[in-house]
């Protein structure tokens, strides 16, 4: 359904640009739930809103192709580009249940948003945002009420109800559980769930918890500095992950039974000057020498898992 090829997002600045997304690929197939993960700052919704094409100066796409059912996004003009969106992609932005409009009710700021991305009469907007509203599990009631008057799951809810109001066949979602408490947590994960087992919906989930993926995802993309460095199953991911980066985000979950609290040493580096070669030699306890001069490529390893590590080097192919 989606597939990004060596997708580069940059930001200029007078030091320099920021390559936040500086060479990423991946495909996802229809009806699956994709997982992006990586540490905060690793480029994950500059890499979603460059694949939606919603980069705003001073970022800039450099390079690469965004193929959604074989048509380049990239290469579309703006009303080619609103065509698809919302009524076949849509998106749900970080931060978005905070950045409803504090003085329209949810009515008329759903109505609004629907008749601006599609041919939908006033009336049938509302019949719409009713419909999904029922899918999410909120009341028609809610229509009448102002943002603040919602708890932040019903403001998160009436976020999805919107996204998936024209039928999209892929939601976006950046981050759509982050900062609410572990039950209403747990709800929206069911809710995502249930939207792509009951409405046949793609789901493309972003997120820095890696509780949340193993819980709702198919298949993850690990993000170290704007790279993917790993893509597999969740299954694979939290049972056998291959890249240095991977095993150490993985053993720095909290665990109950261990009382003490693990992390990766050393910091992240900046998008303005990342490491020669690879990108995490200077944090990769397994470290090689060509580590820190060679940029490793993605390699196909073990049936289909992909890594990009020199460690595998001669147990992998290209991909
Ligand atoms: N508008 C901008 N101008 C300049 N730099 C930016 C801009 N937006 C993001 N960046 C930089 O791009 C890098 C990636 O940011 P991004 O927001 O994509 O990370 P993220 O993985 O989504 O993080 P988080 O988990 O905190 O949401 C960061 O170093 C950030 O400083
Ligand atoms: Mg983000």
């Amino acid at each position: 359904m989606l597939e990004v090829q060596d997708l580069r997002v940059y930001y200029k600045s007078i030091l320099g640009d920021y390559k936040s997304v500086d060479g990423v690929s991946l495909s996802v197939n229809r009806g699956e739930i994709f997982g992006i993960a990586g540490e905060s700052g690793c480029g994950k919704s500059t890499l979603v809103d460059g694949v939606l094409r919603l980069i705003r100066p001073p970022g800039y796409i450099k390079s690469g192709k965004v193929l959604f059912e074989g048509v380049d996004l990239l290469s579309l003009d703006e009303s080619g580009l609103n065509k698809i969106r919302w009524s076949k992609i849509s998106y749900i932005p970080q931060g978005s249940m905070n950045s409803l409009n504090p003085v329209l009710t949810i009515e008329e700021q759903a109505t609004d948003t629907l008749i601006e991305h599609s041919n939908l009469t006033k009336n049938d907007a509302k019949k719409a945002i009713e419909e999904k509203l029922r899918v999410v599990g909120l009341p028609r009631e809610v229509l009448r009420s102002y943002p603040h008057e919602l708890s932040g799951g019903m403001r998160q809810r009436v976020i999805i109800a919107i996204a998936i109001a024209l039928n999209p066949s892929l939601v976006v979602a950046d981050e759509p559980i982050t900062a609410l408490d572990v039950v209403v947590q747990k709800s929206l994960l069911s809710l995502l769930k249930e939207l792509r087992d009951k409405y046949g919906v793609t789901l493309i989930f972003v997120s820095h918890d890696m509780a949340a993926h193993a819980q709702l995802v198919d298949k993850l993309a690990i993000m170290y500095a704007g790279k993917v460095v790993e893509i597999a199953s969740t299954q694979d991911i939290f049972y056998n992950p291959l890249h240095p980066y991977t095993k150490l985000l993985i053993a720095s979950i909290p665990r109950l039974e261990k009382k003490e609290i693990k992390g990766i040493p050393g910091i992240a580096p900046s998008p303005l000057n990342w490491p020669k070669g690879c990108r995490f030699h200077t944090r990769c306890p397994w470290a090689m020498e060509v580590c820190s001069t060679i940029e490793p490529e993605m390699l196909k390893v073990n049936g289909g898992r992909m890594v990009a590590c020199h460690l595998y080097q001669n147990g992998g192919e290209k991909y």
